[in-house]
């Protein structure tokens, strides 16, 4: 489905002259906002896409939020009910299924509230105020969200940084005997999680919030701060507050026909308050506009970021910057719209905008140290995102990239580790390895001989990465690894005590070491980048072999022998079967971070996690019993149904078949994956976006790339564009990648044979590449022309192979 902004005409009026980007198109109305807002309910697993209103990065995340959960985002696509629009949101993740933020909504009413306690014609509360959108009326383009209720009430929206502006159009000048009200919401975040704030009215017409509320995906709270100026001024104001906490719904309401100062207090409480409270406005117009600003330091703050970043109340203005900075992103890939596939089109730049949407820029609201760093939000979380979220910002967005890691490092140097789920500004789980690892690994080698240009400390880095690897923080169920048990045994043992006394949730063994491997990987690249000692690119490059300790040669499934299994401290194996925890798991078992978890994979099975040694694959083909085997092995995963196309752990296998010299099987299966998996609809998602890990996955399969992780290398897929063109804004680089010989007869699930897929030969700059299976950083983003020619005679693909070279693996001598 794709909605279009019907609300333009006044846009076009705007001069686009300020426009930085290299495009001529308006490709910000490309972009379908609603791609991943299905409905999860039932079981199934919605994308959690926030379509909202929110810039690049942005902190203000506005959006509309619907009663009915789950609804992670606060928006979901159907017919439910909306309860407000609020200010905070996160993009694709899991945790709460109520969801995470959504703190201090608007919600706009027509009734009569002077005098009253709640009664029908004055309902604040959250469950009574709730309205049915008029069908088909939600509306997205990048800046702006807009919705009409079945009343005729219109809300619009369009933000900066940490500031917006929210409009309510009412359908008709208020009657003698009812006013349009605005109701300014303290204490319904989307968890329903207030554990005390405070609401202050000034004289000034001013409202100033302030909110403790839990965090969506970890065991802490957070405090935010917002500041509402509305235009015009009121006609009646004042607050609203459950009677008590028995009644929670009976409200005393107290309004007044004066701007008068007054407040509502609620004391920090150790568990969640029923207490609804907050402001009530009423207005003698027939459009109301709310200035906001957010912080996370304090009101006053919140105020001041209004005023500095909306000075003058100019919505076109603010709209149209924020569709000119989505217009500079998205220019940053650049195809032709009108000749390539429509479907295709819309893929891409719908996920090049999900995949800027986060981390957040928090920048100035820390509220746990002082720095001259960056301070990001939202990275929800690492392991979510290293696999193709930072490698997609390393091809398209250095600048803004640098400053992200920048924020990793400045977490180690403020808590002594790098974060790994940082989000509600707070440290949430971690799920397995620390996985902020790979992407400062990630930086160093793409980056690190021009770190100090972007600013980024190369010794921080490093030491960053090398305490993350040594050191074990008491308590590692929010940061760090369980380094204690990794350097003694050499793996993660099942059962073990840790007589240090540090504590975390010790299962999920296997996947855990299967990431530590990856992590201690990074350090060692990032020593190799940095030119530190052969002691430390030995010690952590052998580090990163550990992996294979957890391979039982012995477990069979399906006919395949050997996968990897829990292990106890004596060296023996813990059975666990293959296809527990894969989408065709016949018995139920909790394969995610509960402490029920005893099959030693998080959100995976051993059939797939069997397959994640990406600085390795090498070695993974020979433990499966060479290329032949390895191959019949990758089809049988695909054909029994354990690949979880939803989930992270699964994104390296469709092109996996590169590393047995079979790139064709790889280009074979990633249409598959691309058409079955991935639509424009609203379940065009397979799983959550996950702060868009999956968008920008997406992205990589389209382009015809996939990266591996910490090495400069990427896999050459078989692009599904005829051309593209890649800018490099820090390197000054237009690199344009030409597929000669394009096909668009294979953009389907199913390519016919004979069909141009196979890449053939792959040219550089006029000179021809030995490998048709691997391009380095240097040739993607080096500027100049590739080439990449195609064919699709089978049998030849077949022998061809990679031509002259495989991916690089550690075990075979690789990255050197
Ligand atoms: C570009 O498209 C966006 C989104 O549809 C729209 O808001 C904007 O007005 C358009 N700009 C121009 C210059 O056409
Ligand atoms: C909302 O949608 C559901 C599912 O499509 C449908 O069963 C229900 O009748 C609809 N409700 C309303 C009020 O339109
Ligand atoms: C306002 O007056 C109209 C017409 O008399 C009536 O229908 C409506 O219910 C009244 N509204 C309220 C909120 O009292
Ligand atoms: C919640 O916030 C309060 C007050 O800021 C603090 O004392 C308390 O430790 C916090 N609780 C958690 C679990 O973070
Ligand atoms: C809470 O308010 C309700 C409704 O006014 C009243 O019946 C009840 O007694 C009150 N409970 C307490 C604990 O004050
Ligand atoms: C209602 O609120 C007003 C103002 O805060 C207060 O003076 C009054 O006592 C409250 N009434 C009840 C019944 O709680
Ligand atoms: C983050 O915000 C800071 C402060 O405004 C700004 O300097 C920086 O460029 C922003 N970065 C991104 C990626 O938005
Ligand atoms: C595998 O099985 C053989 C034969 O039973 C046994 O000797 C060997 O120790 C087993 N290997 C492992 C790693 O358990
Ligand atoms: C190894 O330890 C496990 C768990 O304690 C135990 O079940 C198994 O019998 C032990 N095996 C050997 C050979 O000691
Ligand atoms: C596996 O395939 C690769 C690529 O074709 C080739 O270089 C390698 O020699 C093969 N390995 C074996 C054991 O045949
Ligand atoms: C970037 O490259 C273009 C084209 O090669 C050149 O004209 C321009 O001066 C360069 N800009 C910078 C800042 O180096
Ligand atoms: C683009 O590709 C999709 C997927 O195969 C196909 O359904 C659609 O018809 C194609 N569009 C055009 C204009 O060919």
């Amino acid at each position: 489905m794709k909605l279009f902004n019907s609300n333009t005409i006044f846009i076009l009026l705007i001069s686009w002259s300020i426009h930085p980007s290299h495009a001529s198109t308006n490709l910000t109305s490309l972009v379908n906002l609603f791609i991943g807002t299905a409905s999860g309910a039932n079981g199934g697993s919605g994308g959690n896409a926030f379509p909202g209103s929110a810039v690049p990065h942005a902190m203000a995340k506005v959006g509309i939020d619907v009663s009915t959960a789950p609804r992670q985002a606060g928006y979901i696509h159907d017919n439910s009910s909306i309860t407000g629009i609020s200010l905070l949101h996160d993009e694709g993740t899991g945790g709460n299924t109520d969801g995470g933020y959504g703190n201090f909504p608007l919600f706009p009413f027509v009734g009569s509230c002077v005098g009253a306690t709640n009664a029908p014609g004055c309902e604040p509360g959250i469950a009574a105020r709730a309205a049915l959108r008029a069908a088909g009326t939600d509306v997205a383009s990048p800046g702006y969200f807009s919705t009409t209720f079945v009343s005729g009430i219109k809300i619009e929206t369009t933000s900066t940084r940490r500031a917006g502006l929210i409009r309510f159009t009412f359908p008709a000048e208020s009657s003698s005997n009812t006013t349009n009200y605005v109701v300014v919401d303290l204490t319904n975040d989307l968890g329903r999680s207030f554990s005390g704030g405070s609401i202050s009215l000034t004289s000034e017409g001013r409202v100033e919030l302030a909110g403790t509320f839990l965090q969506s995906y970890g065991p802490s709270n957070y405090t935010v701060f917002a500041c509402y100026d509305f235009t015009p001024s009121t006609i009646q104001s004042g607050t609203y507050q459950s009677i008590n906490s028995s009644s929670p719904t009976v409200f005393n309401i107290s309004l007044t026909t004066k701007t008068l100062s007054t407040s509502l207090q609620f004391p920090f409480t150790s568990s969640v308050s029923p207490i609804q409270a907050g402001g009530l406005l009423g207005f003698n117009a027939s459009q109301v506009t709310a200035r906001f600003g957010i912080s996370m330091i304090s009101s006053s703050q919140a105020c001041l970021n209004a005023e500095e970043e909306i000075p003058i109340w100019d919505w076109d203005a603010v709209q149209t910057a924020s569709n000119d900075a989505w217009e500079d992103v998205l220019s940053r890939v650049l195809i032709d719209v009108e000749k390539e596939n429509d479907t295709v089109v819309e893929l891409l730049y719908s996920s090049l905008y999900r995949a800027s949407l986060v981390p957040a820029n928090f920048t100035g609201e820390n509220p746990y140290w002082s720095s001259p760093y960056p301070f990001f939000d939202a990275m929800f979380c690492s392991w979510d995102v290293f696999r193709t979220v930072h490698p997609l910002l390393s091809l398209t967005s250095p600048n803004e990239w640098a400053q992200i890691v920048n924020a990793y490092i400045d977490g180690w140097r403020n808590t002594g580790y790098i974060p790994e789920c940082r989000a509600n500004t707070k440290p949430g789980y971690v799920q397995g390895g620390s996985d902020g690892m790979p992407i400062l690994g990630d930086f160093a080698v793409k980056y690190g001989g021009r770190a100090d240009e972007l600013g980024v400390p190369t010794d921080d880095l490093y030491q960053a990465l090398v305490d993350t690897a040594e050191n074990t923080p008491p308590n590692w169920l929010t940061v760090g690894r369980q380094n204690t048990a990794w350097k003694m045994f050499n793996y993660i043992p099942t059962d073990w005590v840790d007589p240090s006394g540090s504590m975390g949730l010790p299962t999920r063994e296997a996947s855990r070491a299967y990431e530590y491997a990856l992590g201690d990987f990074a350090v060692r690249q990032t020593a190799l980048a940095f030119n530190k000692s052969q002691d430390d690119v030995f010690k952590y490059g052998n580090r990163s072999m550990n992996f294979v300790n957890m391979w039982d040669p012995n477990v069979t499934s399906d006919g395949f022998a050997g996968f990897a299994q829990r292990k106890f401290t004596n060296g023996t194996f813990a059975f666990t079967d293959p296809i527990t925890c894969s989408p065709v798991d016949p018995v139920a078992h909790s394969c995610a971070r509960g402490d029920d978890n005893d099959s030693g994979f998080y959100e995976s099975s051993s059939w797939e996690m069997s397959f994640f040694a990406p600085h390795s694959v090498a070695t993974l083909v020979r433990l499966m019993g060479g290329n032949e085997t390895f191959v019949n092995r990758v089809n049988n995963y695909f054909t029994k149904g354990y690949f979880t196309a939803g989930n992270e752990p699964s994104f390296n296998v469709p092109s996996i078949y590169h590393y047995a010299g079979r790139p064709d099987l790889s280009a074979l299966r990633i249409r598959n994956v691309v058409f079955t998996d991935f639509s424009t609809g609203i379940g065009g998602i397979p799983g959550n976006d996950d702060s868009a890990a999956m968008a920008s996955l997406l992205t990589f399969h389209l382009l015809g790339l996939y990266p591996v992780q910490s090495t400069s290398q990427f896999l050459i897929g078989s692009p599904f564009v005829s051309s593209y063109t890649l800018f490099n804004e820090f390197f000054n680089t237009t690199t344009t990648f030409t597929v000669s010989g394009f096909d668009p007869a294979t953009l389907v699930a199913s390519p016919p044979a004979g069909s141009r897929l196979y890449v053939k030969s792959v040219m550089v700059n006029g000179v021809e590449k030995g490998s048709v299976c691997v391009l380095d950083f240097a040739d993607v983003v080096g500027g100049g022309e590739v080439v990449i020619e195609v064919d699709g005679d089978t049998d030849a693909a077949m022998v061809r192979g990679c031509g002259e070279g495989l991916p690089d693996s550690l075990e075979s001598g690789g990255f050197q």
